[in-house]
């Protein structure tokens, strides 16, 4: 519990110009304490996720391009040829450019929080599939999807692997899959990648992995907090803790004070009791049948799913339904 908690906003900006983000105030100054998952992904935190996804315990990444190799033809055959691919979460692009040959785009538009990161990989991209009109698009797709005039309305293919929708609660999934229908047009669709539940030693240690990467990703957001907000966490005084929590159908990310601390920012602060945790992220994991219905009830119809069976994943099609 904290003993001190003031929140003021400081009517000032402090990262370079930009607003520093409400929603980290409300969450730091929550009394369950919080800092939404999106600000894991600096350009640090990106690198560092790259890496998570290399490990031998993160198995997502690699039963998904599994499935994507399996069945990539049917895949391409479901999503047909010529689409505008709109990659939401697109980080280094690499997962839409091993599918660019099957699915053949015309147009690829790569959405991502860290700009930074998406232009570096586009810019090698291009150099490889000059006939592709590539953008690099800046947006928080959480909480909004408006799409500039340059990225055609007609045959949106929206891809969204890697099993990000579990990073939302559930109502918030439904409300985002509902925001991307209306962003479909008549004929558009989405091409989803999501992580189905599964033994709890696996999930635990996915999210816990014995080089310390995933611990790195998690305490980054301590560093990138500082930077928006004008903050001094001092990282060296927190330790990661991930786990499946399983009455809840979702890993849990959270960041545990070492000690008893004050954390200042520029008008404000709050007083840390050691063991006191800040809730990171959750990671849904989902029932094949949960899964299809969420889609359903958001306006979309799973015409085509492929899965793993030895490590539960689902790739699924979904039709935008008129
Ligand atoms: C991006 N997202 C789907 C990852 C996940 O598995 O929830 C983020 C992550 N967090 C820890 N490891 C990976």
């Amino acid at each position: 519990m904290p003993t001190t908690c003031t929140t003021e906003r400081p009517a000032q900006s402090f990262a370079a110009g930009a607003q520093v983000p409400a929603e980290l105030f409300d969450g730091l100054g929550a009394r369950q304490a919080t800092i939404s998952p999106k600000f894991l992904y600096d350009a640090l935190g990106s690198k560092l996720f790259e890496a998570i996804c290399e490990l031998p315990e993160y198995y997502p990444t690699r039963t998904e391009a599994g499935i994507f190799a399996r069945h990539g033809r049917e895949i391409a055959h479901a999503c047909g040829s010529g689409a505008t691919l709109i990659d939401l979460g697109a980080g280094n692009c690499a997962k839409a450019a091993s599918l660019f040959p099957l699915l053949r785009p015309t147009q690829y538009i790569a959405v991502d929080i860290s700009t930074e990161f998406v232009s570096e990989s586009l810019a090698r991209l291009r150099l490889r599939f000059p006939y592709i009109d590539m953008q690099a698009l800046g947006l928080d797709f959480s909480s909004g999807l408006e799409l500039p005039d340059s990225v055609r309305t007609q045959g949106r293919l929206f891809f969204y692997p890697g099993s990000s929708l579990g990073n939302f609660t559930p109502p918030e999934a439904r409300a985002f899959l509902t925001r991307l229908r209306k962003s479909c047009g008549d004929d558009g669709a989405l091409l989803i990648g999501i992580d189905l539940a599964k033994d709890k030693a696996t999930l635990d240690a996915a999210y816990d992995d014995a080089l310390g990467v995933t611990a790195a990703f998690n305490l980054n957001v301590l560093r990138h907090v500082n930077r928006l907000l004008g903050s001094d966490f001092d990282v060296r005084q927190w330790r990661h803790v991930g786990f499946y929590n399983e009455a809840a159908g979702r890993v849990e990310m959270h960041l545990e004070a070492a000690s008893a601390q004050r954390v200042r920012w520029p008008g404000g602060g709050r007083d840390f009791a050691a063991g006191e945790r800040i809730h990171t992220e959750n990671s849904y994991k989902y029932r094949q049948a949960d899964a299809i219905g969420l889609l359903e009830q958001s306006g979309f119809e799973a015409t085509r799913v492929w899965t793993d069976a030895g490590c539960p994943f689902a790739v699924i099609h979904a039709q935008a339904i008129a």
